[in-house]
């Protein structure tokens, strides 16, 4: 997987979003309007809604975001990853070829080699060590390290691909234009902050929000692994196609394919991938069967499995 440019803080698209255009100050935001909606689930017509919306701000300008892939390959779900074509001078080979052994086992589920037993390891702990990483290139460039935030033990973790500008300054996950996004339709769907970790699969932020390499993803993916094993999630959501072809397979079927359905990634714990709330920024229209229509269905669903646990 090629590092793909993409995403440069000072390259903007002119793009409506349409809930903050149409959000009064007094109103959350529209997917709030959802919680009201007395059949849940039902195509929602963010039109109709704004219309009784008074107090309309002006238009905002977003960053572009990565689009979504499109090979399908019915009924694959897992596979290998490829070779690195890249590698970091501080990357450690037997790390990554660590890794890679434990994800090519032939005729068996794709799994990350289990790491070994860290004795009183914690977030904390997790979270000291990242601060002082040196794995990448990404640590000449970082602001702050963004390991991820929420408690210590968790149902449900939110994994997005990585930090973008406001993140890399706060050292929080999602507290950008994309994370406020995704708070809107996290608080939606009912689930609150507080009860859910939120962390990237990359802690420091890529320059000019380019995609992660792989070889990155494979150096960082260790202390997710260790986040993992502490939280022990029942479920995981995957946001957007870089960090969903990495938990899932690179051959796995593009994002729009296979949003809203279930994985076994390969950190062995259903995971369902989801569009990348960036992506859905760049979409005005919350029609049926657009991105943010499809969003709504899907955070639904994961709601419903999150619930039954
Ligand atoms: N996009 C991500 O994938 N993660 C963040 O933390 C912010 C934006």
């Amino acid at each position: 997987m090629a590092a793909k440019r993409k995403k440069s803080d000072d390259e903007s698209i002119e793009a409506v979003d349409l809930i903050t255009l149409l959000t009064p100050s007094s109103a959350a935001g529209c997917y709030e309007a959802e919680i009201q909606r007395p059949v849940p689930g039902e195509e929602f017509d963010l039109l109709k809604i704004a219309a009784n919306l008074p107090d309309v701000p002006e238009p905002v300008s977003l960053r572009s975001a990565s689009s979504a892939g499109s090979t399908h390959k019915p009924g694959a779900t897992v596979h290998q990853l490829p070779t690195p074509e890249q590698k970091t001078p501080r990357q450690s080979e037997q790390e990554i070829e660590s890794l890679l052994t434990g994800m090519r086992k032939p005729g068996r589920p794709q799994r990350i080699s289990p790491l070994p037993d860290i004795a009183d390891d914690s977030l904390e702990r997790i979270a000291d060590e990242i601060g002082q990483c040196q794995k990448c290139d990404l640590c000449k460039t970082r602001n702050k390290t963004v390991p991820g935030a929420g408690p210590g033990s968790v149902k449900l973790v939110f994994i997005g691909e990585a930090p973008g500008g406001d993140e890399d300054a706060t050292g929080i996950p999602f507290v950008g234009r994309a994370g406020q996004h995704l708070d809107k339709i996290l608080a939606a769907a009912g689930f609150k902050r507080e009860e859910i970790f939120i962390c990237n699969i990359l802690k420091c932020r890529p320059p000019e929000n380019r995609d992660p390499t792989l070889p990155e993803m494979i150096s960082c993916t260790p202390y997710l692994q260790r986040q993992l094993r502490l939280l022990k999630p029942s479920l995981i959501a995957c946001l957007g196609n870089v960090a969903v072809k990495f938990v899932i397979g690179p051959d796995s079927p593009g994002i729009t394919r296979i949003h809203g359905q279930w994985f076994n990634s390969i950190f062995d714990i259903p995971t369902m991938a989801m569009y990348h709330p960036s992506f859905l920024l760049r979409s005005a229209t919350r029609d049926k069967g657009s991105p943010n229509w499809q969003m709504w269905q899907d955070i639904q669903s994961l709601k419903q499995r999150y619930d039954s646990l």
